[in-house]
């Protein structure tokens, strides 16, 4: 058992008691599948139900990457994005590109509309093997949609139609949406997302799992990790790390702290956060209601926003992810001249170190009004990814149940689509062009 949490500096601030009180019931609606989204629960049991197949399948297409292919282009956004990002930074590297060894580079692409990074990226293309991994659950989505028509175009070029079919993998729904037409039609090698797993619940499934396997890491030891994380939240009970977690955070919006900050000490934890990010805010920003979810690098960002969560607005509480090793272990050398007055540190290694600014600055933000939830796991790895993300997942779940908002729906995510649509000339949206236009 790796992960655990501390709410203990959250109890000071508001009744994190009262809350746990309601979990029975918000447990039961989430595993009993009778709260509003209950047809999109395919993730809680996702761990258990891997098809061995699919898997194998995975694993094979990843070692055709990682033999045949100098850079992966990960076509994607949102959910089907951010998890494969996280994953590749949390357990190899923030520097994965730099650092990679034998695996393919991994490039993102289709997560904007930015001519610059498509023409950055199609120029670090030059010259090199590569293949495509486009992913979008509704195969419509707009940012993925045009990156594929452009890299299609760029690979059909370097290697011709038949070549760049194969090298192609399509991860979208069974049976819906343009990229499923595209995949039928061109015969790329397709990969299903489950009707029933939204996208931010996706990355334990092909949506994640393929580019993670091609970048080298241990998808098995993720699902282990994501298994073991999902008994113990599957189990009801105070002492459930997913109850403690959503029972804080619930008590303390009660109480008036609105922006959660997510935070580690560690930079290889930066995309984890962002994928929290979509996954939480997503989930419950609806309603008017919701906690707004924010992140920070430390101790980097004790130099900027350092100040803020320090002495501005009371209404932020932390939730700090600390690793107990970070897997590398570098001390500070001693210095004959001690010029620099460091050597009080001679000989202490920089995890210590770290663990201490932690420490300190926790406490820090606690006397100044910031309530602070701890979860702690071992090290960066591949299972600890997986726990973490199940955490979170049924975290979420539950925390939405407690919100009384629908976790698994993002009503709000079609509002800027159908303004873009009309603006750029999409058919169907004429009318709304027009009063648009009229608007700016
Ligand atoms: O969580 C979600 O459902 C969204 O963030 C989607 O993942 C995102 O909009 C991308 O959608 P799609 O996979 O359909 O391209």
């Amino acid at each position: 058992m790796s992960l655990s949490i501390n709410v203990k500096n959250a109890a000071s601030f508001a009744d994190v008691s009262a809350v746990l009180g309601e979990l029975p019931a918000a447990h039961e609606t989430l595993t009993g599948g009778t709260g509003a989204g209950n047809d999109f629960l395919g993730w809680v049991g996702l761990p258990f139900r891997v098809d061995p197949e699919e898997l194998a399948r995975i694993k094979a297409a990843a070692a055709k990457i990682r033999a045949d292919s100098d850079v992966l282009l990960v076509i994607g956004i949102g959910g089907s994005y951010l998890g494969a990002r996280a994953a590749v930074e949390y357990c190899v590297s923030p520097n994965y590109n730099l650092v990679r060894g034998d695996s393919p580079m991994i490039l993102f692409a289709g997560n904007s509309l930015s001519a610059a990074q498509t023409a950055e990226i199609a120029a670090l293309l030059k010259g090199k093997d590569w293949s495509i991994n486009v992913i979008s659950k509704s195969g419509t989505t707009t940012e993925p949609a045009v990156a594929f028509r452009i890299f299609r175009g760029l690979l059909e070029e370097r290697y011709g139609a038949e070549e760049a079919a194969r090298r192609i993998y399509a991860t979208t729904d069974r049976a819906r949406g343009a990229l499923k037409t595209l995949a039928d039609t061109l015969g790329y090698e397709s990969f299903v997302i489950p009707d029933d797993v939204g996208g931010r619940y996706s990355v334990l499934t092909p949506v994640g799992l393929l580019p993670i396997a091609a970048a080298g890491i241990d998808v098995d030891e993720m699902l282990a990790g994501a298994r073991a994380m999902a008994e113990r939240a599957a189990a009801p009970g105070e002492d459930n790390p997913c109850w403690q977690y959503a029972a804080a955070r619930n008590a303390l919006y009660r109480a008036g702290y609105t922006t959660e900050i997510n935070a580690a000490y560690e930079p290889r934890y930066r995309y984890t956060a962002e994928w929290w990010k979509q996954l939480y805010g997503e989930s419950e920003g609806k309603d008017g209601k919701g906690i707004f979810p924010a992140s920070v690098d430390l101790t980097a960002d004790l130099h900027s926003m350092g100040q803020y969560i320090q002495q501005g607005l009371r209404n932020l509480f932390e939730t700090v992810v600390c690793f107990e090793r970070s897997g590398s272990t570098v001390s500070v050398p001693g210095s004959e001249d001690n010029l620099d007055g460091l050597n009080f540190l001679a000989g202490r290694t920089l995890d210590e170190i770290n663990a201490m600014a932690a420490a300190g600055t926790a406490l820090a933000h606690v006397d100044g009004g910031v309530p602070n939830i701890k979860v702690t796991v071992d090290e960066p790895s591949a299972r600890s990814f997986g726990e973490l993300v199940y955490f979170f997942e049924f975290a979420c779940g539950l925390s939405g149940y407690l919100l009384d908002v629908n976790p698994f729906n993002q009503p709000g995510v079609e509002a800027y689509k159908v303004n873009m649509y009309a603006l750029i000339g999409k058919p169907g949206y004429e009318d709304r062009r027009a009063e648009l236009e009229n608007r700016l």
